[in-house]
């Protein structure tokens, strides 16, 4: 069955590069940036495992733990992390899953038989610290990840779950945000005493930077 926004992930245990996991327990009270790759020793993926070990800091300001996984052991997977770290001029620190019976990437759905019968797809997974599955994306093996999006996006998920609001098209933190429809004018009144914009009667715009 299909995975979908709002699901509770499925929990499983296996083992990593940083040692066996239980994987809700390993989320603990954190969000988690769950993503595939369809191999080791593959040059898109190698530049993905580097670009997240750059943004290490910028995930860990976010209270975001990354977690990769291919369809490889460990002790592959550590032969190469050592490749991604000399080319890529990084240390990974994060964990890389190892799931070479791909019953992982099954339950995830992370294979995609028109892709590849036994590799996984580029499949990103944004929990929550209440394992709950909040943004999903799927990339083909051919094409990288935008690690701008998907730090975006987790600006986004955060800033509507902490002011009560949505975010327009291309919103990047500081823009203006959307007081959703199920807001009455009277409640938004209250809610955001700065004011707001009316635009017509479903699109009202908040400065959330402002109180
Ligand atoms: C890669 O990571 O470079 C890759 C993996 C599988 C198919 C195509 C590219």
């Amino acid at each position: 069955m299909a995975l979908l926004l709002g699901d509770i992930v499925p929990d499983f245990m296996a083992d990593t590069t940083t040692g066996p996991i239980s994987f809700h327990d390993w989320i603990g009270d954190d969000w988690a940036f769950f993503f595939s790759h369809p191999a080791d020793f593959t040059p898109v993926c190698t530049t993905e495992m580097g670009r997240t070990a750059q943004l290490a800091d910028q995930f860990a300001a976010r209270g975001v733990k990354p977690i990769g996984l291919s369809t490889d052991s460990v002790e592959e997977h550590l032969i190469w992390i050592e490749d991604v770290n000399d080319t890529q001029n990084i240390t990974v620190r994060f964990p890389i899953v190892a799931d070479p019976d791909s019953q992982i990437a099954k339950l995830y759905e992370m294979i995609h038989p028109g892709e590849s019968q036994t590799a996984a797809v580029r499949s990103v997974f944004i929990i929550d610290p209440e394992k709950k599955l909040r943004l999903t994306m799927t990339y083909p093996m051919s094409v990288g990840r935008n690690f701008d999006e998907i730090l975006r996006a987790i600006d986004a998920l955060q800033t509507g779950d902490a002011k009560g609001v949505a975010l327009p098209a291309d919103w990047r933190p500081g823009d203006r945000a959307i007081i959703p429809p199920s807001v009455s004018n009277a409640d938004a009144k209250a809610k955001f005493p700065q004011g707001f914009e009316e635009i017509c009667p479903y699109l009202r715009i908040v400065d959330i930077n402002v109180t």
